[in-house]
């Protein structure tokens, strides 16, 4: 869906629904915006996993979505789509290199994915992520209905919940964090680590994508407060220290709109174009396939050195096999990325430049981001799922793997550092991807599988992932935070 025009001084659509007795809040909205030569602003739904979580329940009642546009500066009054208000937030150019690309995803998002790349700590950059994250509080706490439920998402957002909580003592609120919570000797070398935990537990739920997450949280609380926890209860203590309010932090793993994804592989179209995939690709007996944003979380390299020494040694060629890796582009300003992508493409372009012949590519890279129906159909296509994370909140590729492929066959390797691998375990392979051997030994393993034996560990990952979709995730994270005794000074 698309929207039109609506700068704000072009005259947009004005909130005129009063507040919203659910409010959600992202870093960005669920549409992305673009402004043309003339300073129009346009908007185009981006049907992310969290929007397709959250547009139901959202719309239902008849909520509103606090985010930012995507795009710097972009002034614009909340507007209708889709049922549900949308409120955007104002980011600057320099709010975007400070508090989006720096502290977010220069200094939070390596050191909560174990440090693979070494996280930098400025002090403008968390300046900026305080002020950034008081403007979404802002904007959720004049949106929201006395009493109302907030949902607050993700490490960029951390601050909001104490921010919220002091603006709207009224107000119950949730945190979801979908990356991993490190291991507080780990978080400890966060300077601000204190204040982190302290906007957090603003929240009375916090939930994680793994149980292991929220532990590391409760020992972040024991170790770096003066609060008191008793399983996964933890009881804020007052300015005196006296105890206060209980927040609970638990495990909700997050999933996929299942069906919508099985339903869309069966469709004839994808089910042709999965074909056309694979005649494209010369017929290959054995289609490889690793689809990630370019993050150097997802062990890309790992998996493609792996699958250069198995060329190598003989044990894979390229006459009977390929791999398709799509890389989409992401937070392309930030030099750990910049560095991931020189160092993939030239793997990438060495391994071609060798084993590659005239017919017969070693690795198909593609740069670009696909629409779901040509990723439903390269899942159809592939025999073999590679999903070698060096550390990941959840990876939901994995589970659209999954749901497409209503076949029963096709194999999944995942690695144990994914969220999704404490879920979907004994089905798939499962590999530690910083043991090359190991990784090559069992892609060999996934590459030779017996069709019977695909569909008996395909049946089993299936009637998880269909069961357990991101509609049980929401209503099961809303169904206990609004089980949660009301709070009772409304403003
Ligand atoms: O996994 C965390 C996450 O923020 C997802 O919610 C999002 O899809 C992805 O990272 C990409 O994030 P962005 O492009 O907003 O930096």
């Amino acid at each position: 869906m698309t929207g039109q025009g609506s700068s704000k001084k072009s005259g947009a659509k004005s909130n005129d629904k009063g507040r919203s007795d659910l409010v959600v809040v992202a870093n960005r909205l669920p549409v992305d915006f673009t402004t043309d030569e003339d300073g129009h602003v346009e908007w185009h739904r981006s049907p992310g996993g969290l929007v397709t979580a959250l547009e139901p329940v959202t719309r239902e009642a008849e909520g509103a979505w606090v985010g930012w546009s995507g795009a710097p500066d972009v002034e614009h009054e909340p507007f209708e789509a889709d049922g549900m208000l949308l409120v955007p937030v104002t980011l600057s150019r320099s709010d975007i290199e400070r508090y989006y690309e720096g502290f977010a995803n220069d200094t939070l998002w390596p050191l909560y994915h174990d440090v693979i790349s070494p996280p930098t700590y400025h002090r403008q950059w968390w300046d900026a992520y305080r002020r950034v994250n008081r403007r979404f509080a802002e904007a959720a706490a004049a949106q929201a209905a006395p009493g109302a439920v907030v949902w607050v998402h993700d490490y960029q957002l951390q601050l909001v919940p104490a921010m919220l909580r002091e603006l709207r003592p009224d107000l119950r609120i949730g945190f979801f964090d979908h990356i991993p919570f490190p291991a507080v000797e780990l978080f400890q070398q966060l300077p601000w680590r204190t204040q982190i935990v302290e906007g957090m537990l603003g929240a009375d739920l916090i939930g994680f994508q793994r149980g292991g997450d929220a532990s590391n949280f409760v020992r972040s609380v024991r170790r770096l407060t003066k609060h008191t926890t008793r399983g996964p209860i933890i009881t804020v203590a007052d300015a005196d220290g006296k105890p206060g309010r209980h927040v609970r932090a638990a495990a909700f793993p997050i999933s996929i709109d299942s069906q919508h994804f099985d339903e869309l592989a069966r469709t004839p179209e994808v089910q042709a174009r999965a074909k056309e995939i694979r005649a494209d690709l010369g017929n290959p007996k054995v289609m490889m396939l690793g689809v990630d944003r370019l993050d150097y979380t997802k062990g890309i390299r790992h998996r493609i050195k792996a699958y250069g020494e198995l060329l190598q040694d003989g044990r894979l060629d390229v006459e009977h096999c390929t791999l398709v890796q799509v890389a989409s582009p992401s937070r392309e300003n930030v030099g750990a990325y910049q560095d991931l992508r020189e160092h993939v493409e030239g793997l990438v372009g060495r391994i071609n430049g060798e084993f590659g012949e005239l017919g017969h590519s070693a690795i198909h890279y593609l740069h670009h981001s696909y629409p779901a129906e040509e990723m439903a159909a390269l899942y159809l296509a592939a025999d073999v799922m590679l999903v070698t994370s060096l550390r990941d909140g959840m990876n939901l590729v994995a589970k659209e793997y999954i749901a497409a492929r209503s076949d029963e066959q096709g194999v999944l390797v995942l690695s144990e550092f994914t969220g999704a691998a404490d879920e979907l375990a004994p089905g798939p392979l499962l590999v530690n991807p910083h043991d090359i051997d190991g990784m090559k030994d069992i892609i060999v393993t996934a590459a030779r599988m017996e069709p019977r034996e695909q569909r008996r560990r395909m049946r089993r990952l299936r009637r998880k992932v269909m069961a357990d979709d991101v509609a049980k995730w929401s209503q099961s994270f809303l169904g206990v935070l609004t089980a949660m005794p009301p709070r009772t000074s409304h403003v």
